[in-house]
């Protein structure tokens, strides 16, 4: 196995700390939440733990949890949900993230700030100083929108395109039948008024910096050639 595949799958363990019986989990989406959600199935398989509700932010971890055990609820059903585990592309030093990279973040957004506690899985490539660094912000606009929400973001100091689908002519289609652009600002080093601002934008549905509390960020890491999880 790839030694980021080993790190993913390593912290996909350590989450199994934190489950319990009866739960009600938020489950997030991207590659690591592949292994979480396949953990976690195993566990419930294996009798471990009993009776785990998923409440899905796309459609990936709606299938997966389907596969693996998990009983799917719909969110409008629900009156909490105790923990919600998701990964980010982006890691800051006040656990603020920047999500999306699979086009997932709407969803995620308002399931992970819904739950009552937050964990994130990600492997160390996803820490920086400053987010923005390496990956630019998804934003989840309407179709007819997305030149004038282009527009409105460069006046918050960005450039951005438009996400294009690699298996399908043209761009990307979320979840919810939108577009994705992403934007590369030249500072984003106030990220709250940041998430709100891009948020007021007309024709933006929801953009990808995350910066509610983090309980824990789970890590995976190497160290003396072995794949271990820092919990921080
Ligand atoms: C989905 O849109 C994202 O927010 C993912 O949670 C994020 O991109 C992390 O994905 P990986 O675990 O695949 O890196």
């Amino acid at each position: 196995m790839e030694k980021k595949e080993q790190l993913k799958k390593v912290v996909a363990k350590e989450v199994l700390k934190y489950i319990e019986t009866d739960m009600v989990i938020g489950l997030g989406s991207g590659s690591t939440m592949v292994y979480v959600i396949e953990e976690i199935g195993n566990a419930v398989k294996e009798g471990m733990i009993k009776r785990i509700y998923g409440v899905p932010t796309s459609f990936q971890s709606e299938i997966l949890g389907r596969e693996h055990n998990i009983k799917i609820l719909d969110f409008n059903t629900i009156e909490k949900i105790d923990l919600a585990i998701d990964g980010a592309d982006e890691v800051d030093p006040k656990k603020h993230l920047i999500k999306g990279g699979g086009g997932a973040h709407a969803r995620e957004k308002y399931i992970d700030y819904f739950a009552e506690r937050f964990i994130v899985v990600v492997d160390e490539s996803k820490l920086v100083q400053a987010l923005g660094q390496k990956f630019p912000v998804p934003v989840e606009v309407l179709p007819e929108a997305y030149r004038s929400v282009q527009k409105k973001l460069s006046n918050l100091g960005a450039i951005s395109q438009l996400r294009m689908a690699l298996k399908k002519a043209g761009p990307v289609i979320t979840d919810q039948g939108n577009f994705i652009l992403d934007a590369k600002f030249t500072s984003l080093d106030q990220p709250r008024q940041l998430e709100m601002n891009i948020n007021n934008i007309p024709g933006v549905l929801e953009n990808g910096i995350f910066t509610r509390t983090v309980e824990c960020v789970l890590i995976g890491s190497y160290s003396d050639g072995k794949a271990k999880v820092i919990r921080i």
